[in-house]
């Protein structure tokens, strides 16, 4: 049997679709989290979050309902970490691209837990370094300590390399927390997480509303 031209650009096309449709699940698959664990570690209601004060990237004194109506990843890290926060903070940028126009219902926001050295300029250098639209948080020890708690997040500052060196890292947890428009907690996402999986999460919870 020979085929004609026409048939055969379609059959052709037909199998290219099909494996860019099997790569775009496997990727997506990927993204699920590392060692195959699922990326969600809860969702629903749970103690999450709640009322506080903070000075935004811009000087601008700012609570917890300023950020209602709309989604919120909330990341909590510091600015000269080396590693995991803009590990992080690229994949919150990513999911904000992946999921289009949905991404306008989402305020990415990134909390310091090292208040010493984030004051609001460093953050508006580095939060702008991630996405035009994200927004750094900072205040003092107390202010910083009371959102932690909220949110339940451990950090602590270790050791400089000498007495009165400013090169100390802040232990810290590391989940992505996506808020609702009422404010309440919505999901947690683990370090590791891909945008993929990240942006499918938010869908799934815009779509829900
Ligand atoms: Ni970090």
């Amino acid at each position: 049997m020979r085929l004609s031209k026409p048939v055969l650009f379609v059959l052709g096309v037909v199998l290219s679709v099909a494996v860019a449709w099997a790569l775009v699940a496997l990727v997506r698959d990927m993204g699920a989290g590392p060692g195959g664990r699922p990326a969600v570690v809860t969702t629903g209601t749970a103690e999450i979050g709640g009322p506080f004060t903070l000075t935004d990237h811009t000087g601008k004194r700012v609570t917890d309902k300023d950020f209602h109506g709309r989604f919120a990843l909330v990341f909590f890290g510091f600015t000269y970490c080396p590693d995991v926060c803009p590990t992080e903070l690229q994949t919150i940028a990513r999911a904000l691209d992946l999921l289009g126009e949905d991404a306008a219902k989402v305020t990415p926001v990134f909390i310091t837990v090292d208040p010493a050295r984030d004051d609001p300029e460093t953050m508006a250098r580095y939060v702008r370094a991630f996405h035009p639209r994200m927004v750094g948080l900072t205040g003092s020890p107390e202010e910083i300590a009371a959102a932690a708690k909220a949110y339940k997040v451990y950090y602590r500052a270790g050791k400089p390399s000498a007495p009165g060196a400013n090169d100390y890292l802040v232990d810290h947890t590391s989940f992505i927390y996506l808020m609702g428009p009422d404010g309440a907690f919505r999901a947690l996402y683990r370090a590791g997480t891909g945008p993929e999986a990240l942006a499918a999460g938010i869908r799934a919870q815009i779509g829900a509303e």
